[in-house]
């Protein structure tokens, strides 16, 4: 018997202003399509970009449903959007931003179990990690280089062969 540890590191930005300007551009996209996050029951608004290797930002915020389960978070919206359009193209990064209609957000919106599990597919699937940018509506942001620092022990396609 032996004792292992995980251990990551991530980046604390006290404010998004000092991102590099692309990944301050992604951040600025995953703000501006909050606004047409469709969250009338939660009244908490996600946004998020993908930044694909060919160059384009893909969006998504979420979208939720009178069926509660039947909703989707920005984070699949969007990874999935890319997926879609531009099969195969890997993705470098995404940025995700949230704001509630009850409370400040002041700390970086960290990607839900379930988006969490499909992003690691795409990461799976090409070559290079994907980074997380977070942030909540105002505040520091959180930046990992790989989505696969916030799954550990992630299920995946291994497992059916
Ligand atoms: N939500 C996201 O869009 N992304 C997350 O990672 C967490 C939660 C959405 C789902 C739902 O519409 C609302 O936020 C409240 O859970």
């Amino acid at each position: 018997m032996h004792k292992k540890r995980i251990a990551f590191d991530y980046w604390v930005y006290e404010s998004m202003e000092q991102l590099p300007p692309p990944e301050l551009q992604l951040m600025d996209a995953a703000i501006k399509s909050r606004q047409n996050a469709y969250a009338p029951y939660s009244g908490f608004r996600v946004g998020a970009a993908v930044l694909l290797d060919n160059g384009e930002i893909v969006i998504g915020n979420n979208q939720e449903n009178a069926s509660y389960p039947s909703g989707l978070c920005a984070e699949r919206v969007a990874v999935f959007q890319s997926g879609a359009r531009f099969p195969g193209v890997p993705i470098r990064a995404i940025a995700i931003s949230a704001a509630s209609e009850r409370q400040k957000v002041d700390k970086p919106a960290a990607p839900c179990g379930n988006c969490r599990q499909a992003i690691a597919e795409y990461e799976l699937r090409q070559e290079g990690g994907i980074a997380v940018l977070m942030m909540g509506e105002t505040g520091a942001v959180h930046k990992c280089t790989s989505l696969a620092d916030l799954l550990p022990f992630a299920f995946g396609p291994s497992y059916l062969e």
